[in-house]
C-alpha cells in the first residue's frame, strides 16, 4: 500500500499539464490547454487538460483522468507503478516494500520482470564499458577515436556486452532475474530452436559488442542495438533487441527520450539512420534529432513525432541505398500530414562523419542549403541528367502523384500539382488524374483494411465512444414516459452513475440554508437506506460518506484525485467547464440548464435512485407473496404491496412534476 501522503504529494508538485506535456505538444487555450490526443489517430487536437482541475479528457475518444490514469494508460501501467513512475520522476521517496508486486496483474507483472532485466542489463553493460579491462583498453578508446566523449556516453548510457557466450546469461541469474525473464527480455536467445528456455540452451544475445540502450519516450530501457567493432568477421554490423512484449520496433525511435524537449523547442525533427548519427549530432549541439534504427518508417512513429514538432527534415546518405530509404519514408510522413524535406548527404559521408570531420554550422549550412521538399527529391533522383526523355518524366510524374495521394490535405495537393506540373513541365489535368487514380486505390486499401478491423472489433466488443458527448445524459427528459418501468428503463441502469455524477458536481454547493449538497445526498441515502446496489458504486459512495464525515468537506478535487472515480469527474467536470469549444458552442443551453437547475437534478437523480429500490422491494414481495401459505402471509405481502405502490406513486409524481 502507498500512503495516501505520498500519492497527495505526487498531485501537489506534478501539474498535468507538465505530466500530459512529456508526451503532448501541448498549446494554451484560455484556462485550459489543447493537444492531439495520444490514445487515437487525432487530427483535431481533440484532448483538453484542464490545470486548474487537474484534469485531461479527450473529447474524440472519451479517455479522460488525473495524472495517474494517464501515466496508466500511456505508459500501460497498473496503478501502483503509475505512482511509482511519477514519484520517480519528482523525486519522492516510495520506501520498498510499499508497492506489491502481488497488487499487478498477470501481464503487467511479466512486463515489470523483463523492465528490471533490461534496467539490470544496461546499468551492467554500462559498468563494463567504463570500468572493465576490455573497455578501457579496447572499447571505449574505439569511441574516443570516433569523437565520443564521456558526457555522451554517459548521456547515451552506452555500454559493453559482454565478451563470452554467457556472460549477461549469468550475471542476470547470479543477480536474481530468472532465465525466463531474461529471454522475455531478449537479452538471451536459444542456442538450438528446438531446446526449451533452460540455462544450457541459451547463449547472449549481445556479444563483443558496443551497446547502444533503446528507450522509449519516458526513459524506459526497451532493448539495445549492439555495433560490432572487429572488422574481420562474418557477424552483421549492427545487431538489435528482438520484439518482445515491451519493446514494438514500429512505435519506437531512437533517440526521442533526450530529444524531445529540443524537438518542441526547435519546432524541427532531424531524422536520421543509425544510433552513431544521433550520438554524434547530439554531442556536437544538434539535439533534435531521432532515428528509426534500420526498420522502415511506420505511421506510429509519424504519430509519435507529430507530438513534438510537425517539421521534419530526413537526413540520409547520397547512395542508393540511403535515397531508397528516404523514397520510402516519404509517403509514411506525407500520409501523416507532417511537412517532410530530405536532405542528401554527399556519398560516403552520413551525418555523423560530417558534423565530425566539418563542424556544427557547416553541418547546419549544408542542411538548410540541401532540404528539398518531396517533389525536388524523386525530380532530381529519377531524371538525373537527362531533362526531356519522356519515360523517364512519365516514371516520375507517376511516382510524385502516388506521394501527393497520400497528402490528408486537399490544399497542399493542390499546391503540390501545382509545383510538380511546372517542374516537369507536364499538364496539371494530367497530374490531378494521376493523383485521383492512387486515391482511389488508397481509399479502396484502406476500405477493405476497415472491414477487417470492425470484422475483428465486433468479436471484441463494442468500440470505444466517438465524437463529443451526447449531452447530458443526466438531465432527463423523460416527458413522455410516466409507468415506473418506462421511467427506469430510459434510464437505463444508470441511476446509480448519476447520483455521482451530481455528488462529483455539486457537492460543496449549498444545497439550503442548512446544508450542502453532499450533506443532503448522505442524509437521504441514511435515511430510506438506499445506499447503492452494485457492490462499485456502493463502496464509492461509502468511501466519499466517511471522508465528508471526518473532513467535513467534499468537494470535486475529492473524486479528481481518487483513483475509482477520478475518470468520471474528468467526464463530468470536463463537461461542465467546457473544456471543449466545440462543445461549448453546440451545448451550451445545455451548460445553462445545467447551471440553473442542479437542486432539481439532484433530487431528481435521487428520485431515480429511490424508484429503482421501490422496484427492486416490489418484486421481492411478489415473490413471496407467490410462496405464502397462511392467510397472515398474504395480507402482510399485501400491506407492504400497498405501502409501496404509494410510495412509488409519490415519487414517480415527483419526477413527473420536475420534469413538467
Ligand atoms: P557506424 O558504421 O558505426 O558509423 O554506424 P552507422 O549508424 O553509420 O551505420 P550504417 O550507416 O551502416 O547503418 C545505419 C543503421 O542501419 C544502423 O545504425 C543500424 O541501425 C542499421 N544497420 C546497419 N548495419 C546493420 C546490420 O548489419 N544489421 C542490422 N540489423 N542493422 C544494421
Ligand atoms: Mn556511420
Amino acid at each position: 500500500m502507498i500512503p495516501p501522503a505520498v500519492i497527495d504529494k505526487i498531485f501537489d508538485v506534478a501539474p498535468i499539464e507538465e505530466v500530459v506535456g512529456e508526451y503532448v505538444s501541448l498549446k494554451r487555450a484560455g484556462a485550459n490547454y489543447k493537444g492531439l490526443c495520444p490514445f487515437h489517430d487525432d487530427k483535431n487536437a481533440s484532448m483538453s487538460v484542464s490545470p486548474t482541475k487537474g484534469i485531461y479528457k479527450c473529447f474524440s475518444c472519451g479517455k479522460g483522468g488525473n495524472i495517474f490514469q494517464f501515466i496508466m494508460e500511456h505508459e500501460g501501467l497498473s496503478y501502483p507503478l503509475a505512482i511509482k513512475h511519477l514519484a520517480d520522476r519528482y523525486n519522492i521517496e516510495i520506501e520498498e516494500g510499499q508497492i506489491d508486486v502481488n497488487e499487478l496483474k498477470e501481464e503487467a507483472r511479466v512486463k515489470e520482470g523483463v523492465y528490471a532485466c533490461l534496467e539490470f542489463a544496461r546499468k551492467h553493460f554500462y559498468e563494463r564499458l567504463n570500468e572493465s579491462q576490455d573497455g578501457k583498453v579496447i572499447y571505449k578508446p574505439y569511441l574516443t577515436e570516433r569523437g565520443i566523449n564521456q558526457q555522451t556516453i554517459d548521456k547515451f548510457s552506452i555500454g559493453l556486452s559482454g565478451t563470452q557466450k554467457n556472460h549477461l546469461l549469468q550475471e542476470g541469474i547470479k543477480n536474481g532475474y530468472t532465465v525466463q525473464q531474461l529471454y522475455d527480455a531478449g537479452l538471451v536467445k536459444k542456442i538450438n530452436d528446438d531446446g526449451g528456455i533452460v540455462e544450457g540452451n541459451l547463449r547472449d544475445t549481445f556479444i563483443e559488442r558496443i551497446v547502444f540502450p533503446i528507450f522509449n519516450v519516458s526513459g524506459r530501457v526497451l532493448g539495445f542495438g549492439g555495433r560490432i567493432i572487429k572488422k574481420d568477421t562474418k557477424a552483421p554490423k549492427y545487431l538489435n533487441s528482438p520484439e518482445t512484449v515491451v519493446y514494438e520496433k514500429r512505435k519506437e525511435l531512437y533517440g526521442l527520450s533526450v530529444s524531445k524537449n529540443d524537438i518542441r523547442v526547435k519546432d524541427e525533427v532531424y531524422l536520421v539512420e543509425g544510433y552513431m548519427d544521433v550520438v554524434s549530432l547530439n554531442q556536437s549541439g544538434v539535439e533534435n534529432v531521432v532515428a528509426a534504427s534500420g526498420t522502415a518508417f511506420t505511421e506510429e512513429q509519424a504519430r509519435l513525432l507529430k507530438r513534438f514538432t510537425h517539421n521534419i527534415t530526413m537526413l540520409f546518405d547520397g547512395d542508393t541505398a540511403g535515397v531508397n530509404a528516404s523514397l520510402k519514408h516519404v509517403k509514411t510522413l506525407l500520409g501523416a500530414d507532417l511537412n517532410v524535406k530530405v536532405a542528401l548527404f554527399p556519398e560516403d559521408e552520413d551525418p555523423d562523419s560530417f558534423i565530425q570531420k566539418r563542424g556544427t554550422s557547416e553541418f547546419e549550412n549544408y542542411v538548410a542549403q540541401k532540404s528539398q521538399n518531396f517533389i525536388q527529391l524523386i525530380t532530381e533522383v529519377k531524371m538525373g541528367e537527362s531533362k526531356n526523355d519522356p519515360i523517364k518524366k512519365a516514371e516520375t510524374a507517376r511516382n510524385i502523384a502516388e506521394n501527393i495521394a497520400a497528402l490528408p490535405d486537399p490544399l497542399k495537393r493542390a499546391a503540390f500539382i501545382n509545383e510538380t506540373a511546372s517542374l516537369l513541365e507536364i499538364p496539371e489535368r494530367i497530374l490531378v488524374d494521376e493523383v485521383n487514380k492512387f486515391k482511389l486505390d488508397n481509399r479502396k486499401q484502406k476500405e477493405r483494411e476497415q472491414r477487417r478491423e470492425s470484422r475483428m472489433a465486433e468479436q471484441q466488443g463494442p468500440p470505444a465512444p466517438d465524437g463529443p458527448p451526447a449531452g447530458f445524459d443526466y438531465v432527463p427528459d423523460y416527458t413522455d414516459f410516466k409507468t415506473p418501468e418506462a421511467l427506469l428503463a430510459n434510464k437505463k441502469n444508470h441511476q446509480e452513475e448519476d447520483l455521482l455524477k451530481s455528488l462529483i458536481l455539486y457537492a460543496d454547493r449549498e444545497f439550503d440554508e442548512e446544508q450542502n449538497v453532499a450533506q443532503f445526498i448522505f442524509n437521504e441515502l441514511e435515511e430510506d437506506e438506499i445506499w447503492p446496489v452494485s457492490e462499485e458504486f456502493a463502496a464509492i459512495f461509502k468511501e466519499a460518506y466517511s471522508y465528508w464525515q471526518e473532513h467535513k468537506v467534499l468537494n470535486e478535487l475529492y473524486f479528481i484525485r481518487n483513483a475509482s472515480t477520478c475518470k468520471l469527474a474528468a467526464e463530468v467536470l470536463s463537461r461542465r467547464h467546457s473544456l471543449s469549444k466545440g462543445w461549448e458552442e453546440n451545448f451550451e443551453k445545455i451548460v445553462k440548464t445545467d447551471e440553473d437547475n442542479y437542486k432539481h437534478e439532484v433530487v431528481q437523480n435521487l428520485n431515480y435512485l429511490k424508484l429503482n429500490h421501490i422496484e427492486m422491494l416490489m418484486k421481492e414481495n411478489q415473490e413471496k407473496l407467490q410462496v405464502a401459505e397462511t392467510e397472515e402471509d398474504i395480507m402482510i405481502c399485501q400491506n407492504v404491496h400497498a405501502n409501496l405502490q404509494e410510495f412509488r406513486k409519490k415519487i414517480t409524481d415527483q419526477i413527473g412534476t420536475v420534469i413538467l
